[in-house]
């Protein structure tokens, strides 16, 4: 078996087929999902909330990016695997983002990129595209940007969509092989996966995005307190696990674990 590559996600796109997309920040949890056919997994920048505790993704660092994108890729055989630029990986202009996606790419062995921003990002992704590294735009909300917009849907009102569809087509004209629509309304989201060849990967972004991608925490149900009304839940990991901590709990201070089973003599 060979890994998917981003040319079939642009087959599918023309096929009409649609494909499923999720994250995971460890070898085990991305085994898990390569055996159950997931065939994109992002190693996103949500890992900065999700697995390494800070209430936002702008704290996560290309060391930690690259450190667990490596372990992604080694749990996986069949997955794309794509490394989110953390940041301050790609701001500073396309050769900071170059060197960020080479690095990714060569010590952590991902097969694609991801960044944040269509116009903005422009040089950036021309120069990664040119120099033979895929790239995945994300737009709507990104949250990198947390501390200048906020949490909320994005694209709302003629200007703001225009800038998206805007954005869109930037980021497929600078050589993006996909475009994650974060938090927008899905109408929009509709019209910006029409207008554009390359695929659509919507989270909060309709039914009619060319993907769907759902962090894996929320939508295994680990995630604590409440989740965002896009995300479905499809299992309840944090009362399995719960459960489960109390229940070795109550073995050890009752005596009952170990079992003669369970010794070696
Ligand atoms: O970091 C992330 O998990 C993401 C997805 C939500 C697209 O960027
Ligand atoms: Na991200």
């Amino acid at each position: 078996t060979r890994r998917i590559t981003v040319r079939d996600l642009t087959l599918a796109k023309e096929r009409g087929e649609k494909w499923p997309m999720l994250t995971a920040y460890d070898a085990m949890t991305a085994s898990v999902f390569d055996e159950a056919g997931i065939p994109v997994v992002l190693v996103g920048d949500s890992m900065g909330n999700c697995h390494l505790g800070y209430d936002s993704t702008v704290p996560v660092t290309m060391d930690q990016m690259t450190m667990l994108s490596a372990a992604v890729v080694r749990g996986t055989s069949r997955a794309l695997v794509i490394g989110d630029m953390p940041f301050g990986s790609y701001q500073e202009g396309a050769v900071q983002a170059l060197r960020s996606a080479t690095r990714l790419v060569k010590e952590a062995g991902v097969g694609a990129v991801k960044l944040e921003g269509g116009e903005r990002s422009l040089h950036q992704t021309e120069l990664i595209v040119q120099s033979g590294i895929p790239v995945m735009s994300h737009l709507g909300l990104t949250p990198q940007s947390v501390n200048a917009m906020g949490y909320r849907v994005q694209g709302r009102g003629d200007e703001a969509a225009h800038q998206l569809l805007r954005d869109a087509k930037a980021a497929q004209d600078a050589g993006a092989f996909a475009v994650v629509l974060e938090l927008v309304p899905a109408e929009l989201a509709a019209e910006v996966t029409r207008s554009l060849h390359i695929p659509t990967v919507g989270i909060g972004a309709g039914a009619e995005c060319d993907a769907q991608v759902l962090v894996w925490t929320d939508m295994m149900g680990l995630t604590s307190g409440k989740l965002p009304r896009f995300v479905k839940q499809y299992a309840k990991l944090r009362e399995v696990m719960g459960d489960a901590a109390k229940a070795f709990a109550e073995d050890v201070v009752g005596g009952t674990f170990p079992q003669e089973e369970h010794a070696f003599h």
